[in-house]
């Protein structure tokens, strides 16, 4: 497949993943509705532990909850420490896909064998300042790469625009070492900067703010964002 071809493609069916981070908490499901109705079919679930990152968001038992109002696929972003303790309490709460960030474990290729033993999905996250050579050596083992284009911590934060040579560096080395892996962007995606992250790689594109802080509904945010691909 030519190069811009497949970026063509890649445009056409990206992922859209609503981070529920910056949803109404007093009504997740419906605000879950909300998304599905708009025809999305994953759900950005981020974790906070106040250690990792300095902002404590939910756990297994709201994941559990909301598991039972859902059949999105669970895109569960683990940004905590010692993440082996509590790996198996995330998968039986009912996440489909798990991401790890590479900076918070020693054993990375220990917990994503695991995540698989465990029949989920796996993936590694990286900081912005983390180089990206630091994921050659796991991406074989990878299902997915969510390439941070914030520090996380807190949505609603502004994109950083040196992301996006980040995501042509990645999107080459998957292309060469492991296609099969998707790549995730993270952070700071809105209507006029979305087109340019799938110019250069992404295929999933995982969205906050610009779904649920919107003026109008989620499910029409989601028109806006998406009607100038
Ligand atoms: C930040 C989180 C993101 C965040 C994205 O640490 O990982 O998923 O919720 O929110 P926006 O799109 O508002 O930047
Ligand atoms: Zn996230």
């Amino acid at each position: 497949m030519s190069n811009n071809y497949a970026k063509l493609n890649r445009m056409k069916k990206f992922i859209l993943a609503p981070s529920i981070l910056s949803a109404d908490f007093s009504n997740l499901a419906g605000q879950i509705k909300s998304v599905e109705s708009a025809g999305v079919k994953w759900l950005h679930i981020d974790v906070m532990d106040g250690h990792f990152v300095p902002n404590i968001t939910l756990g297994p038992a709201i994941i559990n909850s909301i598991r039972k109002k859902t059949k999105l696929v669970f895109d569960t972003h683990l940004m905590i420490e010692n993440p082996e303790k509590y790996l198996s309490d995330f998968v039986k709460a009912g996440s489909d896909c798990i991401t790890f960030h590479l900076e918070s474990s020693k054993n990375l290729k220990g917990l994503l064998s695991k995540a698989k033993k465990y029949g989920v999905k796996a993936g590694l996250s990286l900081k912005p300042k983390t180089p990206v050579a630091k994921l050659i050596s796991y991406l074989k083992l990878l299902d997915i790469v969510l390439v941070m284009s914030v520090e996380p911590g807190f949505g609603g934060q502004g994109f950083i625009h040196s992301s996006l040579s980040r995501i042509k560096a990645i999107r080459k080395l998957i292309d060469k070492k492991n296609p099969g892996c998707l790549i995730s962007v993270d952070g700071g995606i809105n209507k006029n900067n979305i087109k340019s992250v799938l110019a250069v790689g992404a295929d999933v594109v995982v969205a906050g703010n610009s779904v649920f802080k919107d003026s109008v509904q989620p499910a029409e945010a989601i028109r806006r964002l998406t009607s100038k691909i």
